[in-house]
């Protein structure tokens, strides 16, 4: 059986992740979303947020599972009973972050490998972080996020706007 992690902080989760748990998900028997817990970066969304986010809009796919981690991702992967880990390839700067990281996960744990796949053309231009700065000067996040992404991102960024009136 071959089981998939896909790391990230999907903080929000784009249609671009989408694309990706989508596919990974016709080819592996099983698919783990792992968001990270400890990540340095200030998030949007808190992770039970995010796990929530993610379970909603993937429940019509049966062989993915969503889970948060905290610590090593090699040791998440191991945990998880997982032999493949999944990432994302939008655009050749990606690849020195990327093979510098599957290269250093694959010396601390040579059973498990790290695969990619070449992010959908369509959203090869798309980050959580792009989706941040547009919903924050209110402008259309529909043809980026999921509908149910999208209005949770609105409301949040909403309260962010009257926080920072007071
Ligand atoms: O979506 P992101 O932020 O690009 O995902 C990065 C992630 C979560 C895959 C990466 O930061 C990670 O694996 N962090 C866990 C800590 C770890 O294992 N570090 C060593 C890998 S080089």
């Amino acid at each position: 059986m071959t089981v998939a992690v896909y790391p990230g902080s999907f903080d929000p989760v784009t249609l671009g992740h989408m694309d990706i748990i989508e596919r990974t998900a016709r080819m592996m028997d099983h698919v783990i979303i792992g968001i990270l817990q400890n990540n340095s970066k200030t998030p949007l969304f808190s992770v039970g947020e995010r796990v929530k986010m993610l379970e909603e809009i993937t429940s019509h796919i049966k062989n993915v599972e969503v889970r948060s981690f905290d610590g090593l991702l090699v040791d998440f992967v191991h945990k998880c009973r997982a032999n493949v880990i999944v990432r994302g390839l939008r655009a050749i700067t990606d690849f020195e972050y990327e093979l510098q990281m599957a290269q250093t996960n694959r010396v601390m744990a040579p059973d498990i490998d790290t695969i990619f796949l070449t992010t959908n053309l369509r959203y090869s231009y798309l980050s959580s972080t792009t989706v941040k700065e547009i919903a924050y000067f209110h402008g259309k996040l529909e043809a980026f996020l999921h509908p149910n992404v999208a209005e949770k991102v609105r409301q949040k960024v909403e309260e962010l706007h009257q926080t920072s009136d007071m």
